[in-house]
């Protein structure tokens, strides 16, 4: 089994991530598959979970990158409407309320993002 890197990565700068505004998607490796991720900001923080809805296992984004509903409170799923707290993940209305998103632990350093991979998450080479 190759070691797993523990080593935060750095995804983008901190000004690429306005309030409640469009993502930045990354790729992750979980169990050998690449899958996406998207990163956004709410409430001044950073965060970032997988795309992929807690009701079926589909990518959330109606639009490339666009992840927040129309009042940017909620991010929401555009397939049956899913409703997640942009925070903590947790679907908060729709089809799978009290399900949550796969969350990706964020920091912001020197003006910069980085996201830590885990023995489920790692980074693509
Ligand atoms: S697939 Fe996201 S709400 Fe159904």
């Amino acid at each position: 089994m190759p070691e797993l890197n523990m080593v935060w990565q750095p995804l983008c700068q901190s000004s690429d991530l306005e309030e409640s505004g469009r993502a930045v998607l990354f790729d992750v490796i979980e169990f050998g598959h690449t899958v996406q991720a998207f990163a956004v900001r709410h409430d001044n923080v950073a965060v970032a979970y997988l795309n992929r809805c807690a009701h079926v296992p589909t990518a959330m984004d109606w639009q490339e990158g666009q992840f927040f509903d129309q009042d940017k409170r909620f991010i929401i799923c555009s397939i049956h409407g899913a409703m997640y707290e942009p925070l903590n993940g947790r679907c908060v209305a729709g089809p799978c309320p009290g399900a949550r998103l796969l969350s990706i632990e964020l920091k912001e350093e020197g003006g910069e993002v980085f996201w830590r991979p885990t023995d489920r998450f790692q980074p693509v080479f």
